[in-house]
């Protein structure tokens, strides 16, 4: 366990000089590790696995078998995005599994939260172990293990959804950022030229957005929670928010209510805006948001967002309300 201990004097990655000395040291120790064989990556598309991605394509190109695993649940142009910054611009060997029908199919009628995390969560290990068994020749398993899942779990990534891998997939361990803190990370991650957009992403829920879309989810909400997230994220970009409120995200709750749409009555869903503060997750507050970009937001949800007839902004701190709603 020794070398899962963070050294007393290791100097805080906080530039791109130190950045680069850290990938230089990291891709002749992976190189050192793997040699000529194969490693095997669960690339959600997370700041930590993109990071893991992009550092082991330096050190050893199409050696590294990535497989992304879209559950359905990824926000608006995620999976899009894994393709075009690793397979089309960084020429990984990237496997593209679009699983959204088998989870969704799985999840019909299910409306108990902890089941749906548990339902998501296995069939996750499950397409990734069915992959990793057509593959051959693999010797390693990468994971963006960070220091703070070392720190809080005892090495076990808690919420790495291929901790749970069957006993014969267990394969000797790559995990070159497990001793960066997140914000080292993500200096790294610049340094290696990925995209903003996707270091400087926001915490996302394994589960995605499975615990957004709340109690049973159906694609008509799923479809009007992804939708209205992503004008969320474009407005709060276009405002200046972005990198100014730790985490914001929309929620679509499994009750309708009454509206009026073209001069008819309708009954549609609600939009739930959530915007938090935080430092560490355990408490948060709600920022004040310009009253005029809230505006913008409900205006272009009720316009261009199906299904949806009210827009809410949910001004409940942690305690008593958690972040998710469920
Ligand atoms: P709560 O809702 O507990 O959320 O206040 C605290 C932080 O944890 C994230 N979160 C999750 N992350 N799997 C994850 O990987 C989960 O099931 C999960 N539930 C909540 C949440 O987004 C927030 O940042």
């Amino acid at each position: 366990m020794e070398n899962n201990v963070r050294p007393a004097d290791m100097r805080r990655i906080n530039t791109p000089e130190l950045a680069e000395a850290f990938i230089a040291d990291q891709v002749a120790r992976v190189r050192a590790q793997v040699g000529d064989r194969k490693v095997l990556l669960a690339l959600s598309g997370g700041v930590d696995s993109s990071v893991v991605a992009a550092l082991l394509i330096r050190a050893i190109g199409r050696q590294l078998v990535c497989v992304h695993v879209n559950h359905g649940l990824m926000r608006k142009g995620e999976s899009e995005q894994v393709i075009e910054v690793f397979q089309n611009q960084m020429d990984a060997n990237l496997i593209y599994v679009d699983a959204t029908d088998r989870f969704l199919d799985l999840l019909a009628g299910v409306d108990e939260p902890e089941r749906k995390r548990k339902i998501i969560g296995g069939e996750f290990i499950k397409v990734f172990d069915e992959e990793a068994r057509k593959l051959e020749g693999i010797s390693f398993l990468a994971q963006g293990t960070i220091y703070p899942d070392i720190l809080e779990s005892d090495g076990v990534k808690a919420h790495h959804n291929v901790g749970g891998l069957p006993e014969e997939m267990q394969f000797e361990l790559v995990e070159p950022v497990k001793l960066l803190f997140k914000d080292e990370v993500r200096v790294v991650g610049r340094a290696l030229g990925l995209p903003a957009s996707m270091v400087d992403r926001q915490p996302f829920p394994g589960p995605g957005l499975g615990v957004r879309c709340l109690g049973a989810i159906t694609r008509d909400r799923l479809a009007a929670l992804r939708e209205s997230d992503a004008i969320l994220r474009e407005e709060f970009s276009k405002a200046g928010l972005a990198d100014k409120v730790w985490q914001f995200f929309t929620v679509v709750p499994d009750f309708r209510s009454t509206g009026v749409r073209d001069g008819r009555r309708a009954f549609d869903w609600p939009v739930i805006i959530r915007a938090v503060n935080t430092v560490d997750a355990m408490t948060a507050t709600v920022p004040e948001i310009p009253y005029a970009v809230l505006k913008t937001i409900t205006d272009r949800v009720l316009a261009e967002v199906p299904g949806v007839c009210r827009v809410l902004y949910d001004l409940t701190p942690k305690p008593i309300g958690t972040i998710e709603w469920e």
